[in-house]
């Protein structure tokens, strides 16, 4: 048994992969010490699931926006409802938004997304609270249009982060977090190994994006915060520290982050 507890700060519990087994998986959380959680959400209806399971359960946090490859649900009234949603006291960050041009190649569909991120980035702003960034295959314009509107100016993370040390080492600089997860044991994935090894520990935020991208030993099954550990056992390794600092600092950093998730 763990006595240090684990921060989870990014998962999918709402996806209809843990329909069979939700309750009982969610229940076991505490004693397997993964101690907080943020559900994201990523469509409307996912949105609403997260704000029941923040009410459920006690240690679960939420996240509430629109995914770059779902914002065929966003209008200006579901707009509305994020605003009003997330001052809610456990909606903890807005997110995740961004821009995914892996998913999607239609340059008018792009656009939208563009627009719809610079929104919500705006509605993060104007609530006060940190964004959940999800950016893939569009490195460039994810960069370009955060410093068009002085993103440095909004706290947040960069989650599933996929591209090269070196843009790692410029979101640090604009001050924000970067997510690692289970991609991070997989064998081929020489580019963020090195990020975890540059990037300070301040700014590493442990993450599943579970239902998907379980860590080695378990790549290719269904994910859960429960595999955790073996991704901070990668992360310890990688930097010579023991896997109990990484813990502790990558929890304290996640508070640090999300002011409305008590300690
Ligand atoms: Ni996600």
């Amino acid at each position: 048994m763990l006595n240090e507890w684990i921060f989870e700060s990014h998962a999918h519990y709402d996806d209809k992969q843990f329909d069979p087994d939700r309750e009982e998986l969610l229940s076991s959380m505490e004693e397997h010490g993964i101690g907080r959680i943020i559900n994201v959400g990523s469509d409307f209806a996912s949105c609403k699931h997260t704000l029941e399971l923040t009410q459920q359960y006690e240690f679960l946090y939420g996240a509430l926006g629109i995914h770059p490859s779902d914002i065929a649900d966003l209008d200006e009234e579901v707009y509305e409802w994020l605003k009003k949603s997330a001052v809610l006291p456990k909606v903890a960050a807005i997110g995740e938004i961004g821009l995914d041009y892996y998913w999607e190649k239609n340059p008018e569909v792009q656009s939208r997304q563009r627009y719809w991120f610079c929104r919500q980035m705006e509605l993060a702003r104007e609530l006060s609270l940190p964004v959940i960034i999800h950016s893939r295959e569009a490195a460039e314009d994810t960069l370009k249009l955060m410093k068009g509107i002085h993103a440095q100016e909004i706290p947040g993370v960069i989650h599933c982060f996929s591209y090269s040390p070196e843009l790692a080492e410029e979101y640090v600089k604009m001050g924000y977090c970067i997510g690692i997860g289970g991609v991070v044991t997989f064998k081929n994935s020489r580019k963020l190994k090195e990020t975890v090894v540059r990037i300070p520990l301040q700014r590493i935020l442990l993450e599943t994006d579970c239902p998907y991208l379980s860590p080695e030993p378990n790549r290719g099954k269904r994910n859960s915060s429960l595999n955790l550990p073996y991704v901070v056992k990668e992360i310890a390794a990688l930097r010579g520290i023991t896997e109990e600092e990484v813990i502790r600092a990558t929890r304290e950093n996640a508070i640090r982050l999300f002011e409305k998730v008590r300690a």
